[in-house]
């Protein structure tokens, strides 16, 4: 008897499925049962990988989960639908919380699009404010997720890459050469006239923040073209600095600015997903439609639970001093990892404003690289090419994981100093 194939997949996944997203692919190799088949002791790898945070949630966060799953009426309401935008109540008290910590004025619940996380809420933005074919903007190196997302919500969109990082003196443009960054951008964006600009503050790889200036010459561009300015804020609550301006924008001032957040980084809890889009009302009723079709609405029991806790949170001033604890926290683990990288690495690499990585010249093609001292070492970190082509002989290092064992973060580089200079 013969087996009968299944019929084929659509072409767009038999397409992208060719071109699995880097770091899973990297994440993969680092997988327990891979890991002993190179003939290394899990035990002794060390991960630079995971672009995860692991500080504690604030201990009333998870009180606040206690109260309604202890309770018999609220648990079994936690079972059911919220409206598709998600709670009001959750609605509102999000945008008070962007008041408190960040002062972003004459936010309301009107602003605000409650999802499954960034990564669902990306795709129905995209969806919702794109057309096939359209142009965006994107800066180079950038969150390697975003090619995929446009690919499989938008079909035919292209990208064009405004390069921030100098491969050859590792400089973070927008910081060493502003008006030269500025005049490129200008020049692209008439050149090409992206329907959207998008960015990530503090970005993912490189940690840094496009600066106010750059942030006002691409405010203006795109809102005298009538384009869309997108900010991927997933890494808002992490700075070590004074954050700019446009922190505190608001849709209420800047209909064509749209935000995207995410509670993975700040308050993780449950492994429950949750994130938001600020934006203009008009784009906030459009995604209603279209995650009436994605997600019907976003998880009940985590709205409930984060509603209740930022309201009393921010009453109290207890939310203000656990974010100052994190990026404490955050803070002692970049300056571990920087100070690790120039005594052991000794390569050139980027100080971080915020958020979980530096990224490090290796001078050297890291696709090849990273296996092959994953291999010698135990030690994994992310080949820089998945960002963009200027981090081609770049690494990602993530300090997130190990913000509580930075003596890990010591010893992980040392092993791969050495290996990076035995080889050299
Ligand atoms: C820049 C950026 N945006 C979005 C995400 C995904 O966030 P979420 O967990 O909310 O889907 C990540 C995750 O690493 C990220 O680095």
């Amino acid at each position: 008897m013969t087996t009968a194939a299944a019929p084929p997949l659509s072409s767009l996944v038999r397409d992208q499925i060719t071109r699995p997203s880097p770091i899973r692919q990297i994440m993969k190799m680092a997988e327990r049962q891979n890991i002993i088949a190179m003939g290394l002791d899990p035990a002794q790898v060390i991960s630079f990988g995971g672009g995860w945070v692991n500080h504690q949630a604030p201990d009333a966060f998870r009180k606040a989960y206690q109260s309604v799953v202890a309770d018999a009426d609220l648990f079994h309401n936690s079972g059911g639908y919220t409206a598709t935008l998600g709670d009001l109540e959750c609605r509102e008290q999000i945008a008070r919380f962007e008041e408190h910590l960040f002062g972003v004025p004459r936010l309301g619940a009107e602003h605000i699009a409650i999802g499954m996380g960034s990564t669902q809420l990306t795709h129905d933005l995209f969806r919702t404010l794109l057309d096939p074919g359209d142009t965006v903007m994107l800066l180079d190196p950038t969150y390697a997720n975003y090619e995929g997302q446009f690919a499989f919500s938008v079909p035919g969109v292209r990208i064009v890459p405004l390069r921030v990082l100098d491969p050859a003196t590792w400089a973070y443009l927008p910081e060493s050469d502003p008006s030269g960054m500025a005049r490129e951008f200008s020049r692209l964006f008439d050149a090409h006239r992206p329907r959207m600009v998008l960015f990530g503050a503090p970005d993912n790889p490189t940690s840094q923040v496009v600066p106010q200036a750059l942030a006002d010459v691409m405010l203006a561009k795109t809102a005298e073209a009538g384009a869309w300015l997108t900010i991927d804020f997933a890494y808002k609550c992490q700075y070590f600095q004074q954050p700019p301006a446009y922190y505190a924008w608001s849709p209420a001032d800047h209909p064509n600015v749209v935000g995207i957040h995410s509670n993975s980084k700040w308050a993780r809890g449950l492994g429950r997903r949750l994130g938001w889009i600020e934006a203009h009302p008009s784009v906030v009723d459009a995604i209603e439609r279209v995650q009436q079709c994605s997600i019907l609405c976003p998880d009940t029991l985590s709205q409930m639970t984060m509603a209740r806790y930022l309201k009393a949170a921010i009453a109290d001033g207890s939310l203000t001093e656990y974010v100052a604890r994190a990026n404490a926290l955050y803070k002692h683990a970049a300056d571990v990892t920087l100070k690790a990288v120039d005594t052991h690495l000794q390569r050139p690499r980027l100080t971080p404003f915020g958020g979980l990585y530096t990224v490090v010249d290796i001078g050297t093609n890291a696709d090849e690289f990273v296996p092959r001292a994953l291999k010698a070492t135990g030690v994994l970190v992310v080949p820089g090419g998945g960002f963009g082509d200027s981090i081609r002989n770049g690494v990602r290092i993530s300090f997130g994981p190990l913000v509580r064992d930075t003596a890990k973060i010591d010893e992980g580089l040392e092993r791969l100093g050495r290996y990076l200079r035995a080889s050299h």
